[in-house]
């Protein structure tokens, strides 16, 4: 049975989260597409660098600590190899199957940490986009704001027992977790420049209080901005009465 989405001809919806590494990012995108699901809804889960069997490999390289002095344009390179592919492959098929595709990271996880943590500015990133992406752009962002260090404390712990856990591992994802303060000081201060330049896309979500908190705040931006509660039928607890009534029999 098809989904009861209204007219699944139309275009799907493209979300992006985006974040310090150890925000709770990944916790948060899959907690909405739980709540997405629950409503029967189609949505798609995936990921940057990866997403793909080709961006999988992308992402092996990008992430591993052994993989030594790659120069900031070979990064930059990488990472927009793997989005093109992503794109091609899984990105606008789902869009044009009429999904909801939840992505964890895009081409602003590229501005904060390329432009700036790497320090190769926003202009360079932005061309890429242009020529590589089709200049396609998610319609929300959902920014997870978090302190720098506490969320690189967190992602370090917690690729540490993941590396642990996978014996002599053969490739880590640490490569990123080992820069310094500075860096991710410089990436969380590019975040906050993307979210003042297109605060209509990017909405600034306070990632320091509980899970559920984060979450509560994230469904309700979701509800708002994209209009999925007349729409779709996602409700929050203020909107329950409206919801009652557009409720699929
Ligand atoms: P991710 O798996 O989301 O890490 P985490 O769960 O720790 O947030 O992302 C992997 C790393 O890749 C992360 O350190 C950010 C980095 N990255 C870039 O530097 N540029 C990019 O364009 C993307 C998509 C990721």
């Amino acid at each position: 049975m098809m989904l009861s989405v209204p007219s699944h001809t139309q275009r799907g919806r493209f979300i992006t989260f985006e974040g310090l590494d150890g925000c709770g990012k990944s916790t948060q995108l899959e907690k909405l597409a739980g709540v997405l699901r629950a409503q029967k809804l189609p949505v798609v889960v995936t990921r940057e660098p990866g997403g793909t069997a080709t961006g999988e490999k992308i992402r092996q390289l990008l992430l591993d600590t052994k993989t030594s002095s790659l120069a900031p344009l070979a990064e930059l390179a990488l990472m927009f190899a793997s989005r093109a592919q992503h794109i091609a492959e899984v990105i606008e098929p789902g869009l044009t199957e009429g999904r909801i595709v939840l992505c964890d990271r895009f081409t602003d996880s590229t501005e904060a940490y390329q432009g700036g943590g790497r320090k190769l500015g926003h202009e360079p990133v932005l061309a890429l986009h242009g020529i590589l992406c089709g200049n396609l752009w998610p319609e929300l962002t959902i920014l997870m704001d978090s302190d720098v260090a506490k969320s690189v404390d967190r992602a370090r712990r917690r690729n540490k027992t993941f590396s642990a856990g996978s014996g002599k591992a053969k490739s880590d994802e640490n490569r990123f977790e080992q820069e310094s303060r500075a860096f991710f000081g410089r990436v969380r201060n590019a975040y906050l420049a993307i979210a003042a330049r297109e605060a209509e896309r990017v909405v600034v979500v306070d990632a320091r209080g509980t899970p559920e908190e984060t979450h509560k705040q994230i469904v309700e931006v979701v509800r708002r901005k994209l209009k999925l509660g007349n729409e779709y039928g996602l409700n929050s607890p203020q909107s329950h009465r409206a919801t009652e009534k557009t409720s699929r029999t």
